[in-house]
């Protein structure tokens, strides 16, 4: 599985460092019971009044002390620079997972779900690393260590431990397979709630315009509430727990100290080994209430984990991606699409079998009614989606068999509503260009479009941030900043998502000359129902329900 194919390829990276960690956990049996064991031999010696043997182990006591300090300590560095290591690990794993599973299956990503796992699951997979570490590995010590111990001196007395063990240990499983349910509806609503926040914030506008404030808020409340009732049926199934964990930690400690005092009495073991014995015994109850804790923990993260598995599976699956390179291009490129069909949804086709041939250095308009998949279209272009069937050929070379980079070098899209990253103007303008570029480079660029209004605006705005998703800017200056990244890095074709949608009229004439610049090296793709834009070009395709039915 997913997770584990994680794990498993951090601890290949990181294996001696594990094993010298695994081997510091040597501290658990020597404290729990060679310890114990050493006091009992202890009180023996002074019972039997032997004094300079008791003052032996008394040092013995003093140095296995200090040994279990060291080998601690060297234990908690070593997993100090362990933890760390791992959440950046799987954090970086996981972006790289969501950039590589998206690259054709595109959607805007429920950025509040998908931050609350990138945020969580790193934190959580430390917490099951540390989980199997005291539950797994420490118990595990303790209870085979104290078992042997137990059994090598009383039969009976080995038995019943094991015994009580086992009762604890199924209490456990019962506790984890009734209350894990609780746990993952829980965390499912707080995730879906930081979804819908960031949903609702993100709408601010529509919020205020819409005087909805007060709704919205009673929306969040409504969440909120679900989660509380959520965390409050996850409780009661953990106090029910609690009370069966009690009566038998009652049952357990009252058995073995009976029973180790009356093989005491039968004279089947000295005063010291009961000491020993019963120093386990009381050291074994806290591990006793450590197995009601630790499950807690397990069924709180077995919830958490199965809601972070649930989301991986439900990730796109990669798509198969080629390595050729379309051939010739210092010609332009050749589209061909022949009967493509394509759907967002199963069963319901967008496109029902487009046919469509484009050649190198044409400029072209696709226009349509609204829905009619101009614009699906497009994204398919630069490969965003995957159709299902038919094939797009450039150059002759069909898409599927070329690498994504080489399709998005040749080919630039630019979307119906563009955005841009909270970060500079001049970041913005330069993002796609993998060169170096100066500011006065873009800057005097922008002068030959002669666009006096862009160029006054963005010659003082160039080291201002633009704004989330570059709300700092108007509509028409976020296109062109897309425009500009296209006339900056010169590809053979470029898709132009309705660039005056946003623009007056003014503006528009000042777009058709830059688009006409474009022109001049590139195929032009235009969607636009714009007529002072389609006056500029060859020839218009249209489209209707899916399919194109005049391409003149
Ligand atoms: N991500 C999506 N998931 C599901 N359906 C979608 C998605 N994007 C678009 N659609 C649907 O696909 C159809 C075609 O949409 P598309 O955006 O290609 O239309 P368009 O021709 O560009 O329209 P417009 O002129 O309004 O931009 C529409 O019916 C739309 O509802
Ligand atoms: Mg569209």
């Amino acid at each position: 599985m997913y997770l584990q194919e994680f794990y498993l390829d951090f601890l290949k990276e990181h294996k001696y460092r594990y094993i010298l960690y695994l081997f510091t956990l040597l501290y658990i049996p020597i404290s729990k019971v060679g310890i114990p064991h050493f006091y009992g031999k202890l009180i023996g010696y002074i019972n039997d009044k032997k004094i300079i043997k008791a003052f032996h182990i008394l040092i013995a006591l003093i140095g296995l002390w200090f040994l279990t300090q060291v080998v601690h300590t060297v234990s908690n560095m070593v997993h100090a620079r362990f933890m760390p290591k791992f959440v950046e690990f799987f954090r970086t794993r996981m972006i790289d997972n969501i950039f590589e599973k998206y690259s054709t299956n595109f959607e805007d990503l429920q950025i509040g779900d998908t931050i609350a796992k990138i945020i969580k699951s790193p934190w959580i997979l430390e917490d099951v690393f540390d989980t199997m570490e005291n539950a797994a590995f420490n118990n595990f010590l303790v209870v085979v260590s104290s078992f042997i111990y137990l059994f090598l001196y009383s039969k009976i007395l080995g038995i019943t431990y094991a015994f009580s063990m086992i009762c604890v240990t199924l209490i456990g499983v019962f506790f984890v397979n009734e209350c894990t349910d609780t746990v993952q509806i829980s965390e499912h609503i707080f995730d879906r709630t930081h979804e819908e926040i960031e949903d609702t914030l993100s709408n601010l506008i529509s919020i205020y315009t819409s005087n909805k404030v007060g709704h919205e808020s009673g929306r969040i409340k409504i969440l909120s509430k679900y989660i509380y009732d959520t965390q409050r049926s996850k409780l009661k199934c953990f106090g029910k727990y609690r009370i069966r964990f009690t009566i038998v930690f009652v049952i357990v400690f009252a058995i073995l100290n009976i029973l180790s005092f009356t093989i005491y009495l039968r004279k089947d073991i000295s005063i010291a080994t009961l000491s020993a014995i019963i120093i386990i015994n009381y050291s074994l109850l806290s591990s006793f209430m450590g197995v009601y804790y630790q499950t807690k923990h397990i069924i709180d993260l077995k919830g958490r984990i199965e809601v972070f598995i649930n989301y991986l599976n439900k990730l796109p699956k990669k798509n198969n991606v080629g390595n050729d390179e379309i051939s010739n291009t210092n010609n332009g490129v050749n589209i061909e699409l022949k009967d493509v069909y394509f759907s967002y949804s199963p069963k319901k086709y967008i496109l029902n079998g487009v046919n469509l041939t484009i050649k190198a250095g044409e400029n072209v308009a696709l226009v349509g009614k609204i829905g009619s998949g101009k614009s699906t279209t497009a994204k398919l272009l630069v490969r965003l989606f995957d159709f299902d069937k038919g094939e797009i050929f450039y150059n002759g070379v069909p898409i599927k068999s070329l690498s994504l980079e080489n399709i998005r070098s040749h080919f630039r899209y630019i979307p119906q509503h563009p955005k841009l990253f909270n970060r500079t103007l001049f970041e913005n303008i330069i993002y796609a260009v993998n060169r170096n570029v100066s500011k006065e480079e873009v800057l005097s660029l922008i002068k030959s479009l002669d666009i006096p209004e862009v160029y006054t605006t963005f010659k003082d705005k160039m080291d201002m941030s633009v704004g989330k998703n570059g709300s700092k800017l108007s509509g028409g200056q976020r296109q062109v900043v897309w425009l500009l990244r296209a006339l900056l890095t010169r590809p053979s074709v470029i898709i132009l998502d309705e660039p005056t949608a946003s623009m007056d009229n003014k503006s528009k004439v000042e777009v058709t000359k830059l688009v006409k610049k474009l022109g001049e090296n590139s195929t032009i793709i235009l969607i636009t129902h714009d007529d002072i834009l389609l006056d500029y070009v060859d020839r218009k395709i249209t489209f209707k329900d899916g399919v194109i039915v005049d391409s003149n």
